[in-house]
Order: C-alpha cells, then structure tokens, then sequence
C-alpha cells in the first residue's frame, strides 16, 4: 500500500519508518527544507533508538520518500496518516492549529478516494473539524473518509510499540475506511478496538491520564512514607503484587513530563470544563505532579540549609525518561533553573539529551562528557533520569570525584543501604 505521514516528529516518522519497513511505501511530508534533506539521506531528526538504521535501510530500499509537497505525497496515497503537534495552551486546550492547517494542505491536494486518519493526539469532535476543512478544501470530484487512530508509542521504545502495541483503536463510521486501516495493520500485532471517532479521541486521553494518575499516586505514597517511616518501594510493591492494580507506573520520582502527560492530563481537564464538567481527580493529579518537583527542590535546598550560592552539584540525567533526547516538560529544567537562580554552580550530564538541553536550561552550566566528568569536586550529585548507565553507575569512583559524599536519588534507582556504605548521605523519594 502506500501511505503518507504528515510530520516527521516522535509519531510521524516512526510510523513511517515502521510500515515501510513492512513493506509499504511511505510518504513523509515536512515543512522545514533542512530536516527534509537530511531525512533523504537517512538523518533523524531526534534520537529515538534504532530509528537511524530503520530510515536509512528504507530510504536505500526507495520505500521510505521524504517531501516538502504535499500533492507529490497525497496523490499516490491511499491512507494519509495526520501526525503534526498538539501543543497545550496556556489555558491548558490542545492547540490544534497544525492540524487544521495539514488537514487544509491535504484537502488541497486531494484526488480520487483516500482515507484521513488524525493520528495526533486531539479533542474528541476534532475529526469531524478536520473533515469539515478537508470537504471545503478539496477540489470536485474527490472524495474521502475520515478516521482517528490514536498513537499509544512510548519514545525509548517507540519502534517495538508500533510493531507490537497492545492495542490499534480505529474511531470511524466509514466501513470501507475501516477495512482499509485494517488491512494495513495486519502484521501489526495488537487487539483492534472499533469505534466511532469521539470514542478513539477520548480513549487516548483516558489511557495517558490514567498513567498520569498512577504515578502522583505513587507520589502522594511516597510524600506520606516519609512521613510515617515507611518504605514507599516496599509499599507499592506490595500494593502492585494484587493482580487487579499491577505495578506498572507505581513508582515514586521527580514526577512525571515528556511531550504528553502533562499536556494530555490539562487538556482533559479543559475538555471535561468545556462540558461543564470539574474533573477533580485530574486537577489533583496534576497538583502532586507539581509537587512532587517541588518538595524534591526542597530537600536539596534544606540539606544546604537554603544556601546553594557557590556550593557545585552534579546532575545526572536530563531527557525527561531514558532513552530518548526529549528535553519537552522535563522535570531537569524546573530542578536546574531554581538551583542555577539559587546561586548554585550546575554540572550536568546525559547520554544523549545534552545537545536539546543547552536550548532550554539557563545558560553558565557545565556539559560533562560522562557522570565521573559531572561529580568532580561537587557538594551532591542528583540523579533525575533512570537511564541504565546511572544504575550501572561505579559509586565507588563517583565517591572520589565527588567533593562531599551526597547523593539525591530522584528516581530511586541506587539501594539506599549499599550507598550509606559507601559514606553517601542519601535521599530517595518516599524511603530513609
Ligand atoms: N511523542 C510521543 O511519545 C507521542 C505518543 C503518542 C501520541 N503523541 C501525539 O502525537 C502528536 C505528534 O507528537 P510528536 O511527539 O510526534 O510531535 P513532534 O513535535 O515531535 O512532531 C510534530 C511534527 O509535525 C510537523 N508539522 C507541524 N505542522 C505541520 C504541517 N502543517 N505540515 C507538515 N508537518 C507539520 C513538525 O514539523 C514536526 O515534524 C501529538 O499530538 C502528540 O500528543 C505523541
């Protein structure tokens, strides 16, 4: 079959690589003539694991094609795939004028019968917006049928997820569109739910706020841990053991970022209030996220009885998860900006967020090229992102390098006793 992804972000060119790797031919459509070029000879614009190698072996195989122009992409497709950015408001609404805008280019460009599908993440109602755009932009003559299919990829893991989700929701009423999604999903594992298209819209930001409300759960556990004496990991591991809860998203950070729970939990706030509706438990959600952040910052300003001016701290990790460069919503940039504008000296290091990072922390930090680099003469080293190189990470060389033996694990990855062993204060997140 072939087939168009509009955006070459996270979703669209994972996508694109994925299908045309089974086979298909993929048309990706950009707007920034760079990326475009560099996406012709194999070069990703992100880092996503794996990815580089996939668009290079399909671009070599001519079935991955990169364009500025979305008739050259449209005319031979017979599904084209919306995959542009919802940014939030600041009013906490989706942004969808991406969308609206591709879903113009896309009427525009229109010719025969094709199937739209808004991958991206939007409103429920949003589908019948875009197929009213579509309708009065397209020439006579050409006709189409419009479907959500909601993207559940996780960057980190983004090209198994699309091989193997769990589940394809297809939200549509056209038949023959929905026979047309499935045969192009068939070697693609996962149950499909079918539904219309309001239903595929609110079960992608049911999932992710539900995630979302696992994770400041495990936080709020955390908070009253310490309060009490427990050890939050031993709490939400016997919690997560009953098979009706399971423990997945049952652990206590930083709190959760990234380009979507935090953008998908407000925008289903302002959803539910558009239909009068308080959605309490996702404002609370929301408010222990922030917390979370907070009471982290807290511990470290207390350590230093609030006196961070000329004191050096080692950050390790700055992506919001491993795995990815995604610096979007990063809890590192709350954490950072309040120790740089505290007066603290900051040395940072991550294996591969770095390069984004320097777009968004404050300026005077310093980029270490491993964790060693990063603890040398520091007062504390803090640890914000799990990345598996952090676990493996030789402590009793980060001792040595450090000034003072202190160590704010804000993912909880190190086992608090070896570390006291090794001279370190040390503070995780919900245990002692
Ligand atoms: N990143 C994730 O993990 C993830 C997972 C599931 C769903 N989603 C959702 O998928 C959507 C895309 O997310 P993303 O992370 O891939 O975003 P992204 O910001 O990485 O990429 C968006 C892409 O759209 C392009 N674009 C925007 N307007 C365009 C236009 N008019 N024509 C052509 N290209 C255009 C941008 O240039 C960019 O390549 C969002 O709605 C997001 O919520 C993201």
């Amino acid at each position: 079959m072939t087939i168009t992804c509009i955006g070459h972000g996270y979703v669209g060119l994972v996508t694109a690589a994925v299908f045309a790797d089974l086979g298909n031919t993929v048309w990706v459509v950009g707007r920034t003539p760079e990326k475009i070029e560099n996406l012709k000879i194999g070069k990703a614009p992100f880092y996503e694991p794996g990815l580089e190698e996939l668009v290079k072996r399909n671009v070599e195989a001519g079935r991955l094609l990169f364009t500025l122009d979305y008739k050259e992409a449209v005319v031979p497709s017979e599904i084209i795939f919306i995959c542009v950015g919802t940014p939030p408001k600041s009013s906490g609404e989706a942004d969808l004028t991406s969308v609206f805008a591709a879903a113009e280019s896309i009427g525009k460009a229109l010719v025969g019968y094709k199937v739209i599908v808004t991958k991206s993440t939007v409103p429920p109602g949003t589908n019948k917006k875009v197929a009213a755009i579509i309708e009065k932009a397209k020439p006579g003559g050409a006709s189409f049928a419009i479907a959500s299919v909601p993207e559940f990829l996780r960057e980190g893991t983004a090209i198994s997820d699309t091989l193997h989700p769990d589940r394809v929701v297809i939200g549509t009423t056209s038949k023959r569109a929905e026979e047309l999604i499935l045969e192009l999903h068939k070697p693609i594992d996962g149950k499909s739910v079918l539904c219309n298209t309001e239903t595929a819209e609110l079960i992608k930001y049911a999932s992710n706020s539900l995630l979302s409300t696992k994770i400041s759960f495990a936080n709020a556990i955390a908070f009253l841990s310490e309060k009490v004496g427990a050890d939050a990991e031993k709490v939400l591991e016997g919690v997560g053991l009953d098979k009706r809860l399971g423990r997945s998203f049952l652990y206590p950070g930083v709190g959760y970022g990234g380009s979507c729970f935090p953008k998908d939990v407000k925008a289903l706030i302002a959803i539910a209030a558009d239909y009068g509706y308080n959605f309490s438990i996702l404002k609370a959600v929301d408010e222990v996220n922030r917390d979370a952040v907070t009471r982290f910052i807290q511990k470290i300003s207390s350590h230093f009885q609030d006196h961070l001016k000329g004191k050096t701290i080692a950050i390790l990790g700055l992506s919001f998860k491993p795995d990815t460069d995604d610096m979007r919503d990063a809890p590192s940039v709350v954490v950072i900006s309040t120790l740089v504008s505290g007066g603290a000296m900051v040395r940072a290091y991550d294996p591969v967020a770095m390069a984004n990072a320097q777009n968004v922390l404050p300026e005077g930090i310093v980029y270490a090229k491993d964790a060693y680099e990063a603890a040398q003469g520091a007062d504390a080293v803090i640890v914000l992102t799990e990345w598996n190189e952090f676990r493996q990470v030789d402590l009793v060389r980060l001792a040595k390098e450090l000034k003072e033996r202190v160590l704010f694990d804000g993912r909880n990855i190190y086992n608090p006793s070896r570390v006291k062993q090794l001279g370190f204060m040390y503070y995780g997140v919900g245990r002692m």
